[in-house]
């Protein structure tokens, strides 16, 4: 296998990896990518923006008093908003791709880690290593209102195969934006059953949570989520205490 990424690394010098090695989302050979192109430009043309403020459900509700920075391929491609279909959950999902790359639901490969990942400026990936005292994000108040926030790093979970975080960086690989090989390829490498909300909030959660930092603490409510159990069991979502009582 590593064999045949290496010879697919030599054949597409475009897609370079992190540190020389080709992204596992570029592996395989593409396949019909008639009509790719056209959906790719359109695509690339009418990217969704992120619901009006009021379309939001609590406690996501002030989604855009901060600017997400773009510096992978996934959201220059389909922005933040990515999820537009369903309703009830689309919202939620659009806010947990600011801390958490769209890799972490959408890649899933037997013998994956999770670790919080910085994109640098020249587009190199940055594992972040000691995340005692990095919380990554943080439910905060300003002017009066309340919004999820990377803190002092816009780092976002991101799963790694061998220690390399699989995720593509924007910076470096801007033609993969207009290659209907490669977006076909990455088409084709990402699971066709994304992780959903029961999925880490429901019991055990495939990410190593201990690993990226949270505290004991932290694991309980995330595997216990009150607003999971609301919207998951009753269709509802319960008033979130938890931003009040901070
Ligand atoms: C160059 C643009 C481009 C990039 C980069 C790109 N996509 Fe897409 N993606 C598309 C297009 C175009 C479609 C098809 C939309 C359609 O069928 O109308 C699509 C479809 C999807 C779908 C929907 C699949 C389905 O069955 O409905 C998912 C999920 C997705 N992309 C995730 C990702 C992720 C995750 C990444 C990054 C690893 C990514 N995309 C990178 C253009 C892109
Ligand atoms: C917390 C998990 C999660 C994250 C993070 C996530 N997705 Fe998704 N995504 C899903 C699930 C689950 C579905 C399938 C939803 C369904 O079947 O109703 C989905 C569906 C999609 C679709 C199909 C269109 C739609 O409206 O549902 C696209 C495109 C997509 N995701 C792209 C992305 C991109 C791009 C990112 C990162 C910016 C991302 N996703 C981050 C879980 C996630
Ligand atoms: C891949 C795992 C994963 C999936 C899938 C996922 N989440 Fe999360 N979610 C997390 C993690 C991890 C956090 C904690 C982030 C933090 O505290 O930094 C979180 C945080 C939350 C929070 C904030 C909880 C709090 O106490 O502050 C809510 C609400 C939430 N998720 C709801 C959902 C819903 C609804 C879905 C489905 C649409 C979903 N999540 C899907 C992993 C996931």
């Amino acid at each position: 296998m590593r064999k045949l990424v290496f010879a697919i690394a030599a054949i597409f010098p475009v897609a370079a990896f992190a540190e020389g090695m080709i992204s596992p989302l570029l592996k395989g050979s593409p396949s019909d990518i008639s009509g790719w192109e056209k959906k790719i430009e359109k695509q690339l043309k009418e990217k969704p923006q992120f619901p009006k403020e009021s379309e939001y459900p609590q406690p996501f509700h002030a989604p855009n008093g901060y600017e997400y920075p773009v510096k992978d391929i996934c959201v220059a491609c389909h922005s933040y908003a990515a999820h537009t279909k369903d309703e009830t959950f689309a919202p939620f999902y659009n806010a947990h791709s600011t801390f958490m790359s769209c890799t972490v639901c959408h890649y899933k490969e037997a013998g994956l880690t999770y670790a919080w990942v910085e994109i640098t400026k020249d587009g190199k990936m940055k594992v972040i290593k000691n995340t005692e005292d990095m919380y990554g994000v943080r439910y905060v108040k300003a002017d009066g209102r309340v919004a999820l926030s990377g803190l002092d790093s816009d780092a976002k979970i991101t799963p790694l195969v061998n220690g390399k975080p699989v995720d593509i960086p924007l910076k470096g690989n801007e033609g993969l934006l207009h290659d209907a090989a490669a977006v076909s390829k990455i088409y084709n490498n990402l699971a066709k059953h994304p992780y959903k909300c029961a999925d880490c909030h429901r019991g055990k959660n495939p990410l190593n949570l201990v690993g990226l930092g949270f505290s004991q603490e932290r694991i309980n409510e995330i595997e216990n989520n009150e607003i999971v159990k609301g919207l998951l069991e009753e269709g509802k979502i319960y008033f979130p205490n938890f931003i009040w009582k901070r």
